[in-house]
């Protein structure tokens, strides 16, 4: 029997079309793209907030909600006796047609129901700080219609955090103003807050409701709000309590005829002295303008097509032609978008991640960055510079930053000892991409604190220093509270529930707890800080200044020296006590016993050590590697992916943290965690084995597991999500947490630089692809500082790896760098 479907791909258009409103989890997407944005699920659910989810939330979400999704921007149509909304929640009233197109940034909702149609389109216009909500309604029969509509937003009280807990200071601070057919809302703007938001419709509305309770009713439920049910707005005023604002609009409609309604719901900002226009009367004048500029479907549709033409100049930069729609697709559309999203949202906002509990991550926002500096490579230097920014001296740095303060996060800290490696791998990403090395000259604070700049060349060096300085007994770096398995806690020893796994150390003088994870990225990163030395040192002896980022030819070369060193003797250190036999160890914990060992019981192999020593090439020629990958293979690996240990830990153990407080086949206990797994497929490529390294793509590509999507994975079938239940899983197979992961970012890496094998690099594209067998060819497009390629990879006798020849503009290079240059060219590959 086939399996239901809840949806399919429209690639013409870059959207996912969701055809049955009951998905199996909200299917959502994201609008916004800047500083104000949104969420939104295919039944329009979902909330808005500006630039910090937790500080600055806007409207109102309920948790715990997965898959009931309650809380959402709502349009009640009241035809006769039937009430009905487009996208058929809140009512869940049948409707005779339904449709949701998630596309870049933008989401149309359709239902039709007793011969009227409402299609909404949700935006958020560029530079806009305003959720534009165009409502075309439709009457597809040949009698008249008289049509009550109501709108419905619910406010949150701006903080997200306080908004869901201090009810005794809540209920009583709420205050609006309604003027024509905008509600404003201004709890707190009395006091220290300086902004406030609107919601309204660009015609003349017949009613509104501003107070939760008058227009839901005692004991009501959204579904059945009692304002709509009676087809009677009530004029409320909330004073306190919860407000929200909705709008009452009669409509009526000829046989055949349409009309368009605009709803706007903005957020605005006003200078300490101009808050007011009169005594308790906001200074409305900077929502005037903005409602004006989209007060008519003209001005809404250029404001959409501005957005789609964004979006293809963002997709225009590298594009693929493999003849395999399942790959073009994810190339081209969605890895690509899921990569802007969290770039946006690092892991602070989806229908998993609450928006309270975590800002931006340190590491998280590093490697983000590999997904979208080939798009907006000035945000990304701007991000690196934030990220730096929260960074100490000696080189440790804070977990995670507030989007809205950029400060460091206190209530976690720091004392993760990879964070300070990702510095580098976002740093080198961005200048490869732009050849911008005057970011490393930039002056970059400590702590956020004015006084204390160094140059981020600097940032860099101390990054790479904070691994040496912290080496443990054989060598290896020290894990502190965790590396990039923020669960796997050495120096934890948690036996008290309310103590955190990540912020406590209960033992930590004197452990002996080392990460072979840590040991792999500093190898892969050291050897990027050595290269980026030695092209220093080169653009210091060419530069008339001689200098970049203050330092003289010989000290960059000098710099390269002791850190390759420093590099050398990791590898050493690797393959001297992280080798296990068939793979690497994971790490030596407290005691010095060794973890991910075949000598252990349960957790016998790991992913993430597996995955960076042989990225980091550590033992390629004894053959080290093919072994690593081989061990994956057989023991990480099942049908939906590679899990992250295996076998799972069955019990928890103290001396390893939170790893073990999940049941087994979960998160980070032998779940399929997908961020690691291009890890190990870059390791694939490194050793030149194509075939393996694309079916184990495959696996976690969503356009291949579509199918599985619908309803063993349960998440939305068009990104990829964190984690899918493993092997050893009570339900292996069903996915969660999805569209915030480095997976997206992850998979973008691999497969653009790795599989496809373009990769920027000081000087040019290096091309180095590596191939199934199958893929005789493929073409690829690619902007790059200036130029633009097009790449024509030709791979006759399915060849896995190796570059025979290449040929720019019909002339022969030697090497495998395609030099920068102005202009289009014509780049064959064969190889
Ligand atoms: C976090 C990452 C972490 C990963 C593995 C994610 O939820 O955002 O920082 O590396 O989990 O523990």
């Amino acid at each position: 029997m086939a399996e239901k479907k809840y949806g399919h791909f429209d690639d013409a258009n870059r959207e996912y079309v969701i055809t049955d409103p009951k998905t199996p989890w909200p299917w959502i997407n994201y609008l916004g793209n800047e500083d104000f944005f949104s969420l939104i699920s295919n039944t329009a659910g979902g909330y808005s907030f500006y630039k910090d989810a937790k500080f600055r939330r806007i409207t109102r979400y309920r948790y715990n909600g997965v898959p009931m999704d309650n809380g959402g921007r709502y349009f009640y149509i009241k035809d006769g006796d039937t009430v009905w909304n487009p996208g058929w929640k809140p009512c869940k009233t049948p409707l005779d047609s339904y449709e949701c197109r998630h596309g870049m940034n933008y989401t149309r909702i359709t239902g039709s129901k007793n011969g009227v149609e409402a299609s909404v389109l949700f935006f958020v216009p560029l530079h806009t700080w305003a959720e534009v909500q165009k409502m075309t309604l439709k009457n597809q029969t040949e009698e008249v219609k008289t049509l009550k509509v109501f709108s419905f937003a619910e406010w949150c009280l701006w903080n997200a955090a306080t908004d869901m807990e201090n009810f005794q200071r809540n209920f009583s601070t709420g205050e609006v103003e309604v003027e024509g057919s905008t509600i404003y809302h201004k709890t707190e703007y009395r006091e220290r807050r300086n902004h406030y938001a609107f919601y309204t419709v660009n015609t003349e509305i017949q009613g509104y409701d501003t107070d939760r309770e008058s227009f839901i009713g005692l004991y009501n439920e959204f579904s059945e709000p009692e304002a709509v049910m009676e087809g009677k707005p009530r004029n409320s005023f909330a004073h306190g309590w919860s407000p929200i604002a909705s709008h009452y609009i009669e409509v009526t409609l000829q046989p055949g005829e349409s009309r368009d309604l605009i709803f706007l719901l903005g957020y605005v900002e006003n200078e300490q002295d101009k808050k007011f226009s009169a005594k308790k009367v906001i200074n409305k004048e900077k929502a005037h303008q903005l409602i004006a500029k989209f007060d008519t479907t003209e001005k809404v549709d250029a404001a959409f097509a501005e957005l789609n033409q964004y979006w293809d100049n963002l997709l225009n930069i590298f594009t693929v032609k493999s003849g395999n729609d399942k790959l073009d697709r994810m190339v081209n559309i969605w890895n690509q978008y899921q990569c802007m999203i969290t770039f946006c949202m690092s892991r602070s906002a989806s229908f998993f991640e609450s928006g309270i509990g975590r800002g931006m991550g340190f590491r998280d926002s590093n490697q983000d960055l590999v997904g979208f500096v080939h798009q907006i490579p000035t945000r990304a230097r701007q991000r690196i510079i934030d990220i730096a920014s929260t960074q100490f001296p000696d080189g440790g740095c804070y977990h995670q930053y507030q989007p809205l303060t950029k400060r460091g996060n206190n209530d976690i800290g720091g004392g993760f000892n990879d964070d300070p490696c990702w510095l580098i791998f976002g740093t080198v990403a961005y200048i490869k991409e732009t050849g911008d090395f005057s970011i490393l000259a930039e002056q970059v604070p400590f702590d956020n604190q004015p006084g204390t700049e160094v140059s981020l060349f600097e940032h860099l060096k101390i990054s790479m220093n904070h691994v040496i300085n912290n080496l443990g007994p054989h060598k290896l770096p020290l894990i502190g509270r965790a590396d990039w398995n923020d669960c796997l806690n050495l120096n934890c020893f948690s036996w008290d529930p309310n103590e955190s796994f990540q912020t406590t150390e209960n033992k930590g003088e004197g452990s002996k707890a080392e990460s072979l994870m840590i040991a792999g990225l500093f190898v892969v990163t050291g050897k990027d800080y050595v290269a980026l030395c030695k092209q220093l040192a080169k653009e210091a002896m060419e530069s008339k200044e001689g200098e970049i980022a203050g330092l003289a030819e010989e000290d960059y070369l000098t710099e390269a020296e002791r850190m390759q060193q420093a590099v050398d003797e990791m590898n050493e250190a690797v393959k001297k006590h992280g080798w296990d036999g068939e793979w690497f160890l994971r790490a030596y914990d407290f005691f010095g016993n060794k973890i991910g060992s075949d000598e252990n019981e349960e957790g016998k192999i790991f992913i993430e050590s597996q995955g960076w020593c042989t990225m980091a090439g550590i033992g390629l020629e004894e053959g080290l590697c093919d072994k690593a990958l081989d061990s994956s293979k057989k023991r990480l690996e099942c049908e939906h992916g590679m899990v992250l240990n295996n076998p799972a830990y069955t019990t928890y153990h103290v001396e390893m943290g939170e790893i073990s407080s999940y049941p087994e086949g979960y998160k980070e206990n032998a779940g399929i965690f997908c961020h690691n797994n291009p890890w190990v497929i870059i390791g694939e490529t490194v050793a030149g084995r194509g075939n393996d390294a694309w079916s184990h793509y495959t696996k976690i590509l969503p356009s291949y597991v579509e199918e599985k999507y619908q309803t063993l994975h349960k998440v939305e079938p068009y990104v990829n999500c964190q984690m899918v239940a493993g092997k050893d899983a009570a339900k292996p197979g069903e996915g969660k947490n999805s569209w915030l992961t480095g997976t997206a970012a992850w998979m973008w890496y691999t497969v653009s630089e790795f599989i496809l094998g373009i990769k920027p690099d000081y000087e040019g594209l290096l091309i180095d692809p590596c191939l199934p067998s199958t893929a005789k060819e493929y073409e690829v497009t690619r902007k790059f500082r200036g130029g633009e390629y097009h790449i024509t990879v030709k791979n006759p006798s399915g060849n896995q790896k190796g570059v025979k020849q290449i040929t720019v503009d019909g002339t022969p290079i030697s090497g495998t760098i395609v030099p920068c240059s102005e202009g289009k060219h014509e780049v064959v590959v064969e190889m």
